[in-house]
């Protein structure tokens, strides 16, 4: 991978965070293959794609979405991933699933100098990287939803990490125009080991019924100026992925502030995943 100029990125799903990796790397001048499991949701992420980048240019910020877009195939052939530089997977928060496929992307992306990336908001690298035969190239860089708006990536290292993958992964960050943050190979990395806990409280406080939903984030935004309420932002990242990550850290630190309150799962198993399905704490328009 050359340090300066384009390279050839790959991204597994298409989803939420797939999608945005996947759009900023174009923006960016890199050519990207991005990977999903079958047509019909290959198709939802090319609309998920196209209806962001038309956004970006009715904005301003860039000057044409279809230039953009040229730069992007959306498949449903891991192959097509063979000659990739760097790939990024940002598939479901599990575990076995990430290891599934970091196994086949190891068989799969041929040049011995490609960097394995996974985009994990929880799950130790070490795992991942310990089911390929290149641990010395596996690493987290782990994004931040949305994607094209928010600045921060954790690069996340597992112990066998070597420290080339690590540099050349930080120029590819500060190139999509990202500031990176060193985490250690723990779950949850800096961000989400303090930012779920806080979520979960909230969760627990409405669920105690101690307040409304809309008093509890109008507290945050209006008392501690933050942008959005907790629930909101759990309903932005996703309640089923708010309930994985929870659940990665209490796996890794057995402590109860991580451990997903019934209300989360109950909401969970209802299929009230927050934004993406129209409700969560809130509904929303779809
Ligand atoms: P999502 O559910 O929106 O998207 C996941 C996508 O992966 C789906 O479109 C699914 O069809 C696809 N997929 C699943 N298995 C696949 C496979 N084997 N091959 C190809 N595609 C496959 O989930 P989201 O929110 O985009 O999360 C993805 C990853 O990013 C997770 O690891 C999550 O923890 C992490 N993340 C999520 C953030 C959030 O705010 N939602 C923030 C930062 C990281």
């Amino acid at each position: 991978m050359n340090h300066t100029s384009a390279t050839n990125v790959g991204v597994v799903g298409c989803g939420l965070m797939g999608a945005g990796i996947a759009e900023v790397a174009a923006r960016s001048g890199h050519d990207v293959v991005v990977v999903e499991s079958d047509e019909a949701r290959a198709t939802a992420g090319r609309d998920r794609l196209e209806a962001s980048l038309q956004r970006a240019e009715a904005k301003g910020k860039i000057p044409s979405a279809a230039d953009v877009l040229a730069r992007i195939r959306v498949v449903t052939v891991m192959e097509e991933l063979a000659d990739r530089d760097l790939v990024v997977e940002a598939i479901v928060e599990d575990e076995a699933a990430k290891t599934a496929l970091f196994r086949q992307l190891d068989a799969i992306v041929t040049s011995p100098d490609a960097i394995l990336a996974s985009n994990t908001s929880s799950i130790p690298i070490m795992k991942l990287a310990v089911v390929t035969s290149r641990p010395t190239h596996v690493l987290g860089i782990h994004f931040f939803n949305p994607v094209p708006v928010l600045k921060l990536v954790e690069i996340v290292p597992s112990l066998l990490t070597d420290r080339e993958t690590v540099a050349r992964s930080r120029t590819f960050v500060e190139g999509l125009g990202k500031e990176p943050i060193d985490c250690q190979d723990r779950a949850g990395f800096v961000v989400n080991a303090l930012l779920i806990p806080f979520i979960l409280s909230a969760i627990r406080m409405f669920e105690s019924g101690f307040a409304t939903a809309e008093d509890i984030d109008r507290g945050l935004v209006l008392g501690a100026a933050h942008p959005q309420g907790p629930l909101a932002l759990a309903d932005l990242i996703g309640l089923d992925t708010t309930k994985a990550v929870a659940e990665s850290l209490y796996e890794e630190f057995k402590e109860q502030l991580y451990a997903p309150p019934p209300l989360l799962a109950r909401m969970v198993e209802a299929g009230l995943l927050g934004r993406k399905t129209g409700r969560g704490f809130y509904t929303y328009d779809k």
